[in-house]
């Protein structure tokens, strides 16, 4: 088997997969960053809004980092959020030098627009295709320093030895071709899950690998429980369900309206109405739609067909676009939007430089939990992944020059390989995407924007039914070196088992908080100022209760 060998492996090329490679490069050391996509084509290229960083007066790192933790429920890590907020500036200081050209006011400042919470805006943008620019930028400069790049890999194992990282084991998708890489560090930043849920803002390739990959080597999760729904997906047609329409609509006048013309946030947040925080939006269109006051479609309007059209096609360009093709003009007609499964606010257990409790691993972006704790600000997410990014690059380099390169054990990646292999010889006639798309509709009845014990047992039950059906998908044999059902087959195990966590930690969580809303336990409770940790230990799924800072 082929067996390529480098220091520091970064799987996943997002934003802070990207920021990871190019600081490792930076900082000397050899890299080799993998994705499961063309390079430049992560899901972080669909971030619209924009990016939170106290750049312009009177904001200011403490001011971020206060609402960042008032938004999180005061369950985020304080140390993480202040390392955040701190050294934001410099990271979109860095962004600029790449190349990407942040939208600026005709004297020259940044030009920054206030989310939900800013009294003070922070959102530095590129129209709003923020996310797009940012990749180009970030890919610009991996290419000039020649980071060496694997597109189209697919890790399905991290390879350990007495809970050391030696490497990983994957399959270039293009030749079907089993590849062993030996690394003396990983930092995985593969992104999240929205793909388990029906609705979703997430591209194709946010499948939950890094979770699984963690859980399979024993890596603490934190707060998966917590899992964000943008207000605002498209609602309308059926093709277009969930992309998302971006907050930054709302925040330049957008209005809510239900069926019958009301601006119904009055009702629930008559102080901040549409600029309340995302879950509390969330829950209010929901509502809306379930006492039968949404729209034929089952959502609700978000009008700007009050401004003036220049202005439109000025702040938002990509909406307007989104819109146009689907047959509406935005600037006459509104909007249809229902809240779309957006943001894994949980995930791998890091500290502020990005180590996790596995020696030579480290994680950053979405795949890792604790800045955002039980509800994420909009555009704090593609810009932690630029600190993070570069603090586990700092980490993992620095680990590196302690450590010598260990030989990957052969019974693992054997088994490994067999595991793959059986997909392929499978016998019986189960396909991935039937397994998929029952655990979508799951997740979007009974482990959405509200929940229940009775859902969530039965969800728990089901999962685990899905994941015994699991144990015998077959991923047809494709005349093609690219099997893309093989593909499905180890992104729906990897989706089952990050499910299985967020169910596990839902449960166990008894009362309401940011993102997640129990029915039965609608109060927030002090005592539950607390994470749950997640980890699979002997194959079963272990829970332990910490304090936000421990
Ligand atoms: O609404 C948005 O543009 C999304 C931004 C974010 O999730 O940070």
């Amino acid at each position: 088997m082929l067996k390529i060998i480098t220091d520091i492996l970064v799987i996943g090329a997002g934003g802070a997969g990207l920021r990871a490679a190019i600081e490792v490069k930076q900082q000397g050391c050899d890299v080799i960053l993998l994705g499961k996509e063309v390079l430049g084509c992560a899901h972080t290229g669909m971030a619209m809004g924009g990016m939170n960083c106290a750049l312009v007066a009177p904001a200011t790192p403490q001011f971020h980092a206060q609402i960042t933790m008032e938004g999180g429920y005061f369950i985020n890590n304080a140390k993480i959020v202040k390392a955040f907020t701190e050294e934001m500036p410099a990271r979109i200081h860095d962004l600029e030098y790449y190349g990407v050209m942040f939208d600026r006011t005709e004297s020259g400042e940044f030009y920054v627009w206030a989310g939900p919470k800013q009294k003070y805006p922070l959102n530095v943008c590129v129209g709003d295709y923020t996310g797009r620019e940012m990749m180009q930028g970030l890919v610009d400069q991996a290419r000039k320093l020649i980071v060496k790049y694997c597109d189209e890999f697919f890790i399905s194992k991290l390879l350990t030895k007495s809970r050391i990282i030696v490497g990983a084991y994957g399959i270039n998708l293009k030749t079907g071709e089993h590849v062993i890489f030996q690394s003396k560090a990983v930092i995985l930043a593969t992104g999240g899950a929205g793909r388990m849920y029906a609705v979703t803002t997430n591209a194709a390739s946010n499948t939950g690998d890094g979770y699984a990959l963690g859980l399979d080597v024993g890596t603490e999760l934190i707060d998966m429980e917590m899992v964000q729904f943008h207000p605002t997906g498209m609602a309308f047609p059926p093709s277009s369900r969930g992309v998302l329409v971006t907050e930054k609509v709302r925040a330049h006048g957008g209005i809510l309206r239900n069926k019958k013309g009301e601006r119904f946030m009055n009702k629930y947040y008559p102080k901040e109405m549409e600029l309340a925080k995302r879950d509390e939006v969330s829950r209010s269109i929901y509502q809306e739609v379930a006492q039968g006051l949404g729209t034929d479609n089952q959502a609700v309007y978000l009008h700007v067909d009050h401004l003036e059209k220049e202005k439109i096609l000025e702040m938002f360009p990509d909406v307007y676009g989104l819109y146009k093709n689907v047959g509406v003009d935005i600037s006459k007609k509104p909007m249809e939007i229902y809240p779309s499964m957006h943001h894994m606010m949980g995930g791998i257990r890091i500290n502020e430089w990005g180590g996790t409790n596995i020696a030579g691993l480290f994680a950053a972006g979405e795949v890792a939990g604790g800045v955002h704790g039980a509800n994420r600000l909009g555009g704090n997410s593609i810009a932690e992944g630029q600190v993070f990014g570069r603090r586990s690059a700092i980490s993992a380099v620095k680990y590196c020059a302690k450590v010598g390169h260990l030989e990957p054990v052969k019974s693992q990646s054997n088994q490994e390989r067999e595991r793959i292999d059986a997909y392929v010889n499978e016998k019986s006639d189960t396909p991935p995407h039937e397994i998929e798309s029952k655990l979508k509709h799951i997740m979007w009845e009974k482990v959405g924007i509200f929940r229940n014990a009775v859902g969530l047992r039965r969800a728990q039950s089901d999962v685990a039914v899905l994941i015994k059906e699991a144990n015998h998908m077959r991923a047809r044999v494709s005349d093609q070196p690219r099997n893309r059902d093989l593909q499905d087959c180890l992104e729906v195990w990897n989706m089952l088992k990050t499910a299985q966590t967020v169910i596990k930690a839902a449960i166990l969580r008894k009362e309401s908080r940011g993102a997640h809303s129990r029915t039965d336990y609608p109060k927030e409770l002090k005592n539950w100022q607390k994470n749950i940790v997640v980890a699979e230990i002997n194959g079963r799924l272990n829970t332990k209760i910490v304090d936000p800072n421990s």
